[in-house]
């Protein structure tokens, strides 16, 4: 089975343009350096919109096929920051450890990390991880989970995930 990762960039003003994604970017580079098997990216730009975000969740699991799809955008405390909301409305089972662990590793370096509702959930055969909008957190958040990304991905029954060992160790328990 071929790897298929969605990234999904939610911002009204990048969506708009007034400014440039760099987020959607920076997710794409962090898998690059990371992964070791191949893989596609199916990326998607929307607005903080429930619906759109709604459809495009669903649309990246169940048509695309891809096995992780990683939100960057709308979990803060705004009244559009709605993507912790639509995860878990479309999700069939929440992961929350996923949140807890990137906001204690960003509160190590910025204080306003407590102020992401970030989460992830399991959608069928696909994992989904939000991350926060900042382009700088992207690195420190997808570090702070990934070594356990590959064992969920396969306990989901999603495509294999290798990575480069020296770089973030995929860590699957020896049964
Ligand atoms: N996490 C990390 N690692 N680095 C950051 O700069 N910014 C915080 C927080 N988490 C941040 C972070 C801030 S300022 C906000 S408002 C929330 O993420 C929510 O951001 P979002 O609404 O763009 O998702």
């Amino acid at each position: 089975m071929k790897l298929r990762i969605g990234i999904l960039t939610i911002s009204d003003r990048a969506s708009q343009g007034t400014y440039q994604d760099r987020s959607g970017p920076a997710i794409r580079e962090w898998l690059d350096w990371a992964l070791s098997s191949p893989w596609e990216e199916v990326c998607r730009l929307i607005p903080d919109e429930l619906e759109a975000i709604e459809q495009a969740l669903i649309a990246l699991c169940d048509r695309e096929g891809c096995s992780l799809v990683v939100t960057t955008g709308g979990t803060g405390p705004a009244p559009r920051d709605v993507t912790p909301e639509v995860t878990e409305r479309i999700c069939q089972k929440m992961m929350p450890g996923f949140g807890e662990q990137m906001r204690t590793v960003s509160l190590a370096s910025v204080p306003t990390a407590i102020l992401s509702r970030q989460t992830a959930g399991i959608r069928g055969h696909s994992l989904i991880v939000n991350l926060p909008g900042k382009p700088g957190a992207i690195h420190e958040c997808l570090r702070a989970v990934f070594e356990a990304v590959p064992y969920c991905v396969d306990l989901i029954g999603g495509a294999r995930i290798e990575t480069h060992a020296d770089r973030v160790p995929a860590f699957r328990p020896k049964s």
